[in-house]
């Protein structure tokens, strides 16, 4: 038996922080569970390998989401996020064109009219279930408006999006959960055809219609490409962004005093999410693949090793992040690490510090204090994305 740390372990899931840390301390670089791959985590380390793409492939993610009982290729594969440089660069650029602070500004008014309603209805229930009610919905319609989908459905993008992660993650013999797979792929490539065709026929100012007309030196996007484009951001844009909701919604309720100061202080809102962000970051991890012998940390990798680089370990690191275990929203700047770092720095960090924002200032501004139905989060069973399944609350007006 091996007595790697596996990090899929329920004690690891329920709290991570005390074994990174641990890492950190005694193995900053050592081979974990499951599959053996090679952990980082501390601060430097995790930056180096996120900045030197030509070492550390990104190819290589394909691994964790590809399978073969898919019979298929899975078209997030596709996406920018799987893809090294040059590849990546092109694709980016064109993608970028889409991201324009003009696209954010049109959001905010409809981020700020769906906020208020499931507020009211969040006050009208009192017990909800902050995930389902609350934190999926914003990221939802943001979503579904940028790229003009039905908004009827917007309760299906989770379920979508849950099938989607779970593809890397799904046993061999589980050919429920397989079935279902495949059935979610199918379902989701028919139906994003069918809005890229229809506006093909007819452009309009969505960002569905920007990616059709963008051109880097003449090119366009294939249809491959945007197809694996509109799977990535279903992905990228709702499921982190839900966590980072509710893992806003625990430090409220964790933090009774924080949630004063918030709410007498709206301008303190982007401080909060910064240190939600530092101290639960929703992506926890990220994987890479080495191109070849390389010495990181002063431990050999050979060609070919997967490397998971622990964002939420290098946001606790001690050498950057003084007392790093306490939620503490004076600390200084921005935390970019939590997106990412170098050629594959979230092109949606803007829109989800947006996002959150709004929400939290709509919430805050009626809801006066919020408190956990539960001891024990139910957490989404992942090694690179934490977020509470459902998150039961009771919520009080102000
Ligand atoms: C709190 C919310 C979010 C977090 C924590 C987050 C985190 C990340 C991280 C860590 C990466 C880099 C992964 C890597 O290097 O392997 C990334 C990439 C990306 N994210 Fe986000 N993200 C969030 C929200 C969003 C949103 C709202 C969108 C778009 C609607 C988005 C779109 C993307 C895209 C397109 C990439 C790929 C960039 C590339 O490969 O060049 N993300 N995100």
């Amino acid at each position: 038996m091996s007595n790697r740390l596996n990090l899929m372990a329920p004690e690891i899931r329920e709290n991570p922080y005390p074994f990174f840390a641990e890492l950190r301390r005694n193995a900053p670089v050592c081979q974990v569970d499951p599959g053996g791959m090679w952990a980082v985590s501390r601060y430097e380390d995790v930056v180096h390998v996120l900045k030197t793409p030509q070492l550390f492939s990104s190819e290589g993610m394909r691994l964790a989401t590809e399978a073969p009982w898919l019979g298929r290729s899975n078209p997030v594969s596709d996406s920018m996020l799987f893809l090294d440089p040059p590849k990546h660069g092109r694709l980016r650029a064109l993608v970028s064109r889409a991201f324009t602070p003009a696209t954010l500004a049109r959001l905010e008014p409809g981020i700020r009219a769906r906020a208020g309603e499931l507020v009211t209805e969040l006050l009208n229930r009192r017990s909800v279930d902050f995930v389902e009610d609350f934190a999926m919905p914003v990221p939802a319609s943001v979503i579904g408006s940028l790229l003009g989908l039905d908004p009827s459905l917007h309760s299906r993008f989770k379920l979508w999006a849950n099938d989607i992660i779970a593809i890397g993650g799904t046993r061999p013999d589980d050919t429920r959960q397989q079935e279902q797979c495949r059935r979610t792929v199918v379902e989701m490539e028919t139906y994003l055809q069918e809005v890229l065709d229809n506006r093909r026929a007819a452009l309009g100012d969505d960002m569905v219609s920007e990616l059709i007309r963008a051109r880097v030196d003449g090119e366009s996007l294939t249809n491959e490409e945007l197809m694996g484009f509109l799977f990535l951001l279903l992905l990228a844009g709702l499921e982190t962004t839900t966590n980072l909701l509710s893992h806003s919604a625990r430090m409220l309720a964790a933090h009774p005093d924080v949630m004063a100061r918030l709410r007498a202080d709206p301008s303190l809102i982007p401080r909060f999410i910064e240190e939600v962000l530092r101290y639960e970051p929703p992506s926890q991890a990220t994987l890479r693949v080495c191109t070849r012998d390389v010495v990181l940390g002063g431990v050999n990798l050979p060609r070919g090793a997967p490397v998971l680089l622990l964002q939420a370990s290098a946001t606790h690191d001690e050498r950057q992040f003084p007392d790093p275990e306490r939620f503490n929203i004076d600390r200084e700047g921005q935390q970019s690490l939590p997106f990412g770092h170098g050629i594959h720095f979230c092109l949606g960090a803007p829109l989800a510090r947006l996002e959150a924002r709004v929400a939290l200032d709509v919430l805050l501004a009626r809801v006066g204090r919020v408190e956990l139905r539960t001891e024990r989060v139910d957490w989404v069973p992942s090694l690179t994305i934490r977020g509470a399944k459902t998150l039961p609350v009771e919520v009080w007006p102000a």
